[in-house]
């Protein structure tokens, strides 16, 4: 449908390059995630060829996964409900389109800087200083573009998908500037303006907070919209979604230290981080409980609805994790599970059971609805991807739990005469049926990926192409209040 008055449609064209390309990302980041873990099985992977090394491909995995499928995801899924939410349009399609080219600009700068070696050496921010300007660039658009849309809104409340969104930009534009502050001293080459202590301190509150605001903030904000729509029933406590938001807001910010717990940083300091992180576990599952039990009184859906098991199953990988982390915080838990695969697998079931499962739901609901359909092509496919994808999950998580504890525990045992009962070698072999598992695992999850390439193949060869959606006139507008 073409409407004359464009400001009357929402802009969905952008809503759908980046749900396309959150798949198209979703694929190429998975796969290096399965080629490094088949790397650290059969080492020969590495083809002795530098670009192909282990130690370059990590970071390109890491930033590929979270930047790249969880960024377009939640750029998707943000611009998608912020429309709906307000009932208009989107300020400016110009800005609107710069901040797509803009950002798939980034990640291409990523693939090819990262495995030619170009790196900061900080985990989760290692683009080189010309690729940090180019994020604060678009990180600002994307804001004015969101909090402009807000201000134009044609409703008086704000809804709470909006704050989680809104948390989430505000506080990943703080965190990368802040953490991201270099001298210059070459183009693709800078000094940090910290050092010692006070740079690792830096670097983890950034790092931790990208796990609270870029993994779960935004993740949120889909779980607030997505959820009940598609069950068709309100939040469950709308005073709780509001609680939950502010306490994570407030708590987030200081629990960055217990990734360096035993570390140069003061004593106290840690003690703080693992305070914070223990009453974290609070407003976590308070939410999580908010989205799961929205579902009260239609949990039939759930038998039949396969969007819904993504979207439910996520809710309860993110109370695994969110429960795991502040046990892991727990300074004497660290010591055996600090250098060890537990941290990969508390890593994957956030990323892989959370962050991925809560995107690929919503992003099965996004795609039919710019191109004018009601779903997907095949719900059948959506339900096998599902499964595909939870035995995927599984099966990495759990091998590197066993692999991980496994390891804490070689590595402290000692003989009666102080000497190591193991040697380093020894914990290596323990670690391989593990790894093969983890491999397996991951293979998994991206036949899952393919099975969604080929559901948007066929659900874009049913469909006519973009439809622009009139915006829907708020009940008192239209008369009907
Ligand atoms: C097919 C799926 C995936 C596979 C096979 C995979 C595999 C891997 C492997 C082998 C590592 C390196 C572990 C090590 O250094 O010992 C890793 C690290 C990591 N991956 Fe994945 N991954 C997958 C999906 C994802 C997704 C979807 C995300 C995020 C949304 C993610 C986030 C991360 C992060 C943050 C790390 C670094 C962890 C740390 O430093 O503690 N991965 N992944
Ligand atoms: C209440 C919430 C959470 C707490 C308190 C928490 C706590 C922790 C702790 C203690 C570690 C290990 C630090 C170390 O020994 O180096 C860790 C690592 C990590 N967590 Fe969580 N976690 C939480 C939730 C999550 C969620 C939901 C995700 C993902 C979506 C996540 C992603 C990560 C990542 C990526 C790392 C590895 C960082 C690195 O070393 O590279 N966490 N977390």
């Amino acid at each position: 449908m073409t409407l004359d008055n464009k400001a009357e449609t929402y802009n969905d064209k952008v809503v759908l390059q980046f749900a396309v390309m959150t798949v198209v990302w979703g694929v190429v980041g998975m796969l290096v995630g399965v080629l490094i873990a088949a790397q650290l099985y059969w080492p020969a992977l590495n083809f002795d060829t530098a670009w192909l090394s282990f130690g370059r491909l990590r970071p390109l995995h890491t930033n590929a996964v979270i930047f790249a499928f969880g960024g377009c995801a939640l750029f998707s899924t943000s611009l998608y409900v912020v429309q709906r939410t307000c009932h208009v349009r989107l300020i400016s399609d110009r800005l609107a389109a710069f901040v797509f080219w803009g950002w798939q600009a980034v990640i291409v700068a990523a693939a090819v800087t990262l495995p030619l070696g170009y790196t900061q050496g900080k985990e989760y921010a290692e683009l080189a200083w010309p690729i940090d300007v180019l994020i604060t660039l678009v990180w600002v658009a994307y804001l004015w573009l969101f909090v402009g849309t807000i201000m134009k809104r044609r409703v008086k409340h704000i809804f709470v998908a909006n704050w989680f969104y809104g948390a989430f930009i505000i506080a990943v534009a703080l965190l990368h500037v802040v953490n991201s502050l270099a001298i210059p001293a070459g183009p693709m080459h800078s000094y940090p303006v910290y050092s010692g202590a006070v740079d690792a301190m830096v670097q983890w509150w950034y790092g931790h907070n990208a796990v609270g605001f870029f993994l779960t903030a935004g993740f949120l904000g889909m779980m607030y919209y997505f959820v009940p729509r598609r069950v068709e029933r309100p939040i469950y406590s709308y005073r709780l979604s509001i609680v939950h938001f502010w306490a994570l807001i407030a708590i987030y910010m200081w629990a960055g230290p217990h990734h360096l717990h035993y570390t140069a940083l003061p004593d106290w300091v840690q003690s703080v981080g693992m305070v914070f992180s223990l009453i974290l576990l609070a407003p976590s599952w308070g939410g999580a409980i908010n989205g799961v039990m929205t579902l009260s009184g239609a949990w039939h859906k759930l038998r039949t609805d396969p969007i819904l098991k993504f979207l439910i199953v996520a809710i309860s990988f993110y109370m695994m994790s969110t429960f795991e982390g502040p046990m892991m915080s727990i300074k004497t838990v660290n010591a055996l599970s600090h250098y060890t695969d537990w941290t990969i697998g508390h890593v994957h079931s956030g990323a892989l059971g959370w962050v991925a499962m809560i995107s690929i739901g919503s992003i099965y609901m996004v795609i039919p609805r710019c191109l004018g359909l009601k779903e997907m092509a095949s719900l059948k496919m959506i339900d096998q991807h599902f499964w595909v994808h939870t035995i995927g999950v599984v099966l990495y998580t759990v091998s590197m739990w066993i692999a991980g504890i496994g390891q804490g525990l070689m590595a402290r045992a000692s003989n009666p005469d102080g000497t190591l009962t193991y040697a380093f070698v020894e914990i290596v072999k323990f670690n391989y049926p593990y790894y093969l598992i983890r491999f397996l695992g991951g293979a998994l999850v991206v036949a899952g990926m393919l099975i969604m390439v080929a559901n948007v193949v066929r659900t874009f060869k049913q469909a006519r192409g973009l439809v622009e959606t009139p915006v829907l006139k708020p009940a008192a507008e239209a008369g009907h209040a």
